[in-house]
């Protein structure tokens, strides 16, 4: 059955946007399954480029249905700006072509104030969120305060269950961290305000779905963020508080298991992470400043939500193999080999050491990286610029046994590769 999914195999900003956007043009569906606008995913067509936050990046293509699953946060603030960004660059949106769970829930001004005071407090020990108040919201979904998207569906109840909401929220503002609460009243119509145009795109995802996959139909998965991110699985506590791991798609979406066909890994051709939590093969200095770039080009290792910098380092196949498990990945897509053109020698990190041991995996994947350092292989650079190539052929011999390398290190095939940030920037590797 024909369900494929995109999941960032690293820290996040592996570039999924732009592979989700060529895949999509195969689709029939494309499908957001976790996180909320922490993610930022930049996607170039020709002269135009899109940044997206909540709505699918297979939304660039006309003939797609985009929909927004229960497993990701919606703040309607930013998911209606959004929509307007797109509609003054020529995408059309409306209620048939993008639908939102009505399970979803909503992030609220009350999870922003959360946010930014819980960050306040950890002081040193901050995690570096993105403070678009994505663990609030996760956090009251859990603890059964949260409100939902068809929330906005129940006028009469909605004032009552925005207060029993902002409560909740004020007692931990005002008691642990002595911040202003919010006024219940007062988000409860700003809410409202956004509910006209959230509406009329409420739907069931679920069963859109269900009834879509049955009739044979392509869906493709979107997740957001990365592995290593991932609630349960990633370098916790350093993590997002959704489930960007393939199996996230299934709950994230409302499908039962038996359907995926493809699951691809996204992988950048080296490592990258914004906020903090470890990072075994983090660079620093010149080589590190080389592979983020200033921030002139639009590709540079900048947040695109946040245009924080981001840390960089050498690829970690270690870190790679774990995702590959974790997720079931059936085939790896690799961006920005360009990045790498002009080095004398490129590393990437087969293993780790601990005192006099060596692992080619990690004992407690990777909740604990402290103390494990990694061991490189070292393979010669290549000088050409590559952002023309499109056949294997086109690529340097020593791009080619780069990627050769990783393939026969991780035991799973690339069989995309890109070599620049445009959408035909992109080798196929049959
Ligand atoms: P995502 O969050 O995984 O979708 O990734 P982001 O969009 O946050 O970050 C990836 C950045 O790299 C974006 O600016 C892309 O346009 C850019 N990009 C993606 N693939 C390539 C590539 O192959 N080469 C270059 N130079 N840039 C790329
Ligand atoms: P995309 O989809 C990179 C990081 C934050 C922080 C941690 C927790 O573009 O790959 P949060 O705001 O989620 O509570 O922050 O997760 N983070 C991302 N890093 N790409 C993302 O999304 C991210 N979304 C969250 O920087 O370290
Ligand atoms: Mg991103």
């Amino acid at each position: 059955m024909p369900l494929d999914i995109v999941v960032g195999t690293q820290w996040g900003d592996e570039g999924k946007g732009r592979f989700v956007d060529l895949l999509a043009a195969g689709a029939d569906y494309v499908a957001r399954y976790n996180g909320g606008d922490n993610a930022g995913h930049t996607v170039n067509v020709g002269q135009q480029i899109f940044k997206l936050h909540l709505i699918p990046s297979g939304i660039i293509h006309p003939h797609t249905v985009a929909l927004i699953g229960n497993g990701v946060a919606v703040n309607p603030k930013v998911l209606i700006t959004e929509m307007e960004t797109l509609v003054e660059s020529g995408i059309e949106i409306s209620p048939e072509r993008l639908i939102l769970s009505y399970a979803a829930h909503m992030i609220t001004p009350a999870h922003l104030a959360l946010d930014e005071a819980q960050e306040k407090a950890r002081g040193n020990a901050k995690i570096g969120t993105t403070l678009r108040g994505i663990g609030p919201a996760y956090t009251s979904k859990v603890a059964r305060h949260g409100l939902r998207l068809v929330d906005m569906l129940n006028e009469a109840n909605f004032d009552h269950a925005v207060e029993v909401h902002v409560k909740e929220i004020n007692h931990q503002l005002t008691s642990l961290y002595g911040a202003e609460p919010q006024d219940p009243g007062k988000v409860a119509d700003e809410l409202k305000g956004y509910a006209v145009r959230i509406v009329p795109h409420i739907g069931d995802i679920s069963s859109t779905l269900y009834d879509a996959l049955g009739a044979g139909r392509r869906v493709l998965a979107e997740g957001a963020q990365g592995t290593l991110l991932d609630l349960d699985h990633g370098t916790y506590p350093f993590v997002t508080s959704s489930t960007p791991t393939a199996p996230g798609a299934l709950v994230g979406l409302g499908l039962g298991p038996g359907y995926e066909e493809r699951v691809i890994g996204v992988t950048k051709s080296f490592q990258s992470r914004v906020g903090s939590g470890p990072f075994p093969t983090e660079l620093s200095g010149d080589l590190a400043n080389r592979l983020r770039g200033t921030g002139e080009q639009p590709w540079d290792e900048f947040g695109t939500t946040t245009g924080r910098p981001r840390r960089v380092g050498w690829l970690d196949l270690v870190l790679l193999r774990y995702a590959v498990r974790i997720n079931g990945i059936t085939e790896l897509a690799l961006t920005k080999l360009d990045i790498l053109s002009g080095y004398e020698r490129i590393k990437i990190c087969i293993g780790y050491r601990q005192g006099d041991k060596e692992f080619s995996k990690l004992p407690f994947g990777p909740s604990d990286l402290s103390g494990f350092e990694p061991l490189y292989e070292e393979i010669p650079g290549w000088q050409e610029v590559i952002r023309d190539a499109r056949k294997w052929e086109d690529l340097p011999a020593e791009a080619r046994s780069y990627i050769l390398r990783i393939e026969e290190l991780i035991g799973i095939q690339i069989r995309l590769v890109s070599v620049g940030p445009e959408r035909e920037q992109v080798v196929e590797i049959s």
